[in-house]
């Protein structure tokens, strides 16, 4: 067979190149080594966490909100088996949307293993050992991430899990110690938290969520401990003994010293992913790996051999879906001879818990470090009318603008709903905006967007309410 574009692997950087491919009239196939398309993102990743964060958020909303509103009903009771069959539920409704899509674009899927045997050449093992060869005149690398290992603790996904195991648990720990206070420690801490867990987060260093702005972080860790979470901060596990019914945890601060041991039920570690390239034959085909285990690319996804191209968590680049498609569509775009393009300054970044955070752009840190001069406009929603009614009043918004020229720089949300709200400050950017602009831009009413608008205000001191 030969093919226009043969993509490995059909995370959303892969199935969303592939199909840009083929409405640009490329004969495309995709090769996928994992029983589901999707990925990471589809099957253990994006979409399994946010049922589970959707379906615990309303368990705890029905035991703790309802009744101030006048809803009278029984406790909850947790039915755990059909929390799970709903999860499973979403994730077999977006995977087969995916089979539909590869159908519609007439992309060939390869059920196996990919290996790339050179510029042009991808071999396919299926399952059952049976090898075939594609030739192709591109290849575009979209093998995506697994979860980072830490040094002498073994993930077994029943005592010891990954994000993997922590999305199927089979009963409420009563006791989770998450390693690592990310992304994924956060949201499937909330989660099991929710559903009864005691939950404490180890983190390594002085901060929650490195990377995200710090005034932010500073109020979402307050808000998390108030809902229960316990952290050590500038701390680390140095080792889990899993031989008895309980599970005895090492830790101790992160420049070593003052060893302590706690019990758990569950530890679940989640201090970061690493580029996945197991199996592809890269260095062989000479596509050359930096060194952290990523593939180099050029500012156009080119890898070092000819007509090899790559995109997602195997690149540089936060490891998030949307940045592994937008550069699935850009680089399927620059393959078929167009001019695809990702804007890295304006990828948005959220938190899925309760409160959401949100942000886009760059932190207050990145901008004193970078030495710019800004401006910074915050609106609470305690003073936004539609949090007040719903009460749900928790966070605030916080517009970063260039103090000479007023244009948007980064905006951070912490608040209900803050991963819907962070887009038009998306748009925004990506049309070079000014605070002005978005102040000038007629909300709603009432909405929680409107504390952007006031916050856009309040970069020029003007705030209404
Ligand atoms: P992947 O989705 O990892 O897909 C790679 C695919 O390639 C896999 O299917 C794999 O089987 C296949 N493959 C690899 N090697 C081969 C080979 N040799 N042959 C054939 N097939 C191969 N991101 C967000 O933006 N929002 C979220 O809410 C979010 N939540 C997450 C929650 C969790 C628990 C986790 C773990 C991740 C989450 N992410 C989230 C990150 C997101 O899942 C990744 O950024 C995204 O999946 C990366 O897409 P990708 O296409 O690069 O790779
Ligand atoms: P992460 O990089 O977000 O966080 C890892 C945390 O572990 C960091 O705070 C780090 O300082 C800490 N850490 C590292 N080594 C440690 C050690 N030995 N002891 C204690 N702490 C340690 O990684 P995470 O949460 O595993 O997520 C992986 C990727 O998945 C992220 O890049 C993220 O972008 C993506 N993801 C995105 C989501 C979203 O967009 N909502 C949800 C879940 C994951």
């Amino acid at each position: 067979m030969t093919y226009d574009l043969v993509v490995i692997g059909t995370g959303p950087g892969g199935y969303v190149c592939a199909i840009r491919a083929a409405q640009l009239g490329l004969k495309v196939a995709v090769v996928e080594k994992n029983a589901t398309l999707g990925g990471t993102c589809l099957n253990v990743g994006c979409m399994p966490s946010k049922a589970l964060l959707h379906a615990s958020e309303l368990f705890e909303e029905a035991g703790h909100s309802f009744a101030k509103m006048g809803i009278g009903v029984p406790a909850p009771k947790l039915d755990l088996p059909a929390m799970m069959n709903f999860k499973q539920q979403g994730i077999d409704g977006n995977v087969k949307g995916v089979e539909y899509l590869m159908k519609k674009n007439k992309i060939d899927v390869l059920a196996g293993k990919g290996k790339i045997l050179g510029a042009g050449k991808v071999e396919v093992t299926g399952a059952d050992g049976k090898a075939q060869t594609v030739d192709t005149k591109s290849i575009v690398i979209a093998s995506g991430s697994a979860v980072a290992q830490l040094k002498g603790i073994e993930i077994d996904e029943k005592r010891v899990v990954s994000s993997t195991g922590a999305l199927s648990l089979d009963k409420v720990p009563g006791k989770l110690i998450v390693v690592g206070a990310g992304v994924i420690g956060l949201e499937l801490g909330s989660v099991w938290r929710r559903l009864g867990a005691e939950v404490t987060v180890v983190e390594f260093l002085d901060r929650i969520l490195p990377g995200m702005d710090g005034e932010v972080v500073k109020q979402f860790q307050r808000i998390l401990e108030k809902q229960g979470f316990a952290f050590k901060l500038g701390a680390k596990v140095t080792g889990v003994d899993t031989s008895g019914a309980k599970l005895a945890v090492k830790v101790e601060a992160a420049a070593g010293g003052n060893p302590e041991t706690l019990e758990a039920d569950i530890v679940l570690v989640a201090i970061g992913r690493a580029p996945y390239t197991e199996g592809l034959g890269l260095k062989e085909a000479g596509v050359a790996l930096d060194e952290r285990g990523r593939v180099v690319i050029d500012d156009h996804f080119a890898t070092s051999l000819k007509g090899v191209y790559a995109i997602g968590d195997v690149v540089r680049g936060p490891m998030l879906a949307h940045k592994a498609e937008d550069e699935g569509v850009a680089v399927a775009e620059l393959i078929a001879g167009k001019a695809g393009h990702v804007n890295y300054e304006v990828i948005p970044g959220v938190v899925y818990t309760t409160p959401e955070v949100s942000s886009v752009g760059k932190t207050e840190e990145d901008l004193k470090q970078a030495g710019v001069a800004y401006t910074v406009g915050k609106f609470p929603f305690t003073a936004n009318g539609r949090s007040k009614v719903n009460q749900t009043t928790d966070g605030f918004v916080k517009i970063l603008a260039d103090a000479k020229t007023d244009r948007v720089l980064g905006v951070h949300i912490i608040g209900r709903e803050a991963g819907e709200m962070i887009h038009e400050a998306a748009v925004l950017m990506e049309f070079g905006g000014s605070a002005e602009d978005l102040a000038r831009t007629c909300h709603a009413h009432p909405t929680r967007s409107e504390a952007i608008k006031e916050a856009a205000l309040s970069v020029g001191k003007r705030a209404i309410h």
